[in-house]
């Protein structure tokens, strides 16, 4: 459960770190089992492809489901989040992102950590995420491509983009913020651009502050992701004149209490 102090190293270094086949394949089974229920309720929190009008993700999920909601309590998630922020932590945001075959749509380069800045207060970059691939992710499918390192220093110049009032501009295949060409060509010069990959119950563990998009998916095959993103409790956010809907940036700082490495069946 604890990571190792060289994993610790690695993900201070480069602002990532994958652990392949994390969850077993009966508990990527029991999870993508919920899929059809949780992509099926319409709601605000269900976000569409703008072409096509397919599923591009749905949030807040854990607060309804119960596979999702052992999910975001299991040790396995929690322990190594409070081993990285130092501190005991609660969960921000919840997300699947569906990234369906032949048309799940490009996610922009952005820094998260901007978007939970500007629009919801968060004051530092004490977050992180973890994806749970519940799909086989390679290269063909629009895997979650990261510059490593780009963690460190200050956030990367943004445009912002006209006509982009509400929050789901912050959710769309264009982006509210849009990191300018020539920033992005900086940042990657010398780091280069990784796509981590791995089996369906591999996760990969990222910074709030690292550089990362994913391409378009033009595979025949899914590559639907978990992003269960936990924030240091001593890092709450802050009041915003106008907050975005608690399924897209948490108010209740409470620190979870993690639960043992049981089955994420619902007892
Ligand atoms: C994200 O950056 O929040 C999601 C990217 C992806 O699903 O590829
Ligand atoms: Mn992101």
């Amino acid at each position: 459960m604890k990571l190792t102090d060289d994993q610790v190293e690695a993900y201070e270094r480069d602002g990532f770190l994958l652990l392949p086949a994390y969850f077993s394949a009966d508990e990527v089974a029991l999870m993508r089992a919920e899929l059809p229920a949780v992509f099926g309720v319409e709601s605000p929190a269900l976000i569409r492809e703008a072409g096509s009008g397919v599923v591009r993700g749905v949030h807040g999920v854990h607060e309804s489901n119960p596979v999702f909601a052992a999910l975001v309590h299991q040790a396995r998630m929690v322990e190594p989040a409070r081993q990285l922020l130092d501190s005991d932590v609660y969960v921000h945001q919840f997300k699947i992102n569906a990234k369906l075959a032949l048309v799940g749509d490009v996610w922009e380069w952005h820094q998260d950590f901007l978007f939970w800045h500007e629009e919801d207060g968060m004051p530092e970059p004490r977050a992180l995420t973890i994806g749970l691939f519940l799909d086989d992710v390679d290269e063909f499918n629009g895997p979650l491509m990261l510059v490593p390192g780009s963690h460190h220093g200050d956030l990367c110049e943004v445009s912002r983009q006209p006509d982009t009032e509400g929050w789901a501009s912050t959710l769309t295949s264009s982006l509210k913020y849009q990191v300018r060409a020539d920033t992005l060509a900086d940042a990657v010069d010398g780091r280069g651009i990784v796509a981590p990959k791995g089996p369906a119950g591999s996760v990969l563990i990222f910074h709030s502050k690292i550089l990362h998009g994913s391409a378009p998916n033009m595979s025949p095959r899914n590559r639907t992701i978990v992003l269960t993103t936990y924030n240091s409790v001593d890092n709450a956010l802050a009041e915003v004149a106008d907050p975005r809907p608690e399924f897209l940036a948490s108010r209740r700082a409470v620190a979870l209490t993690p639960r043992g490495a049981e089955s994420l069946a619902p007892a």
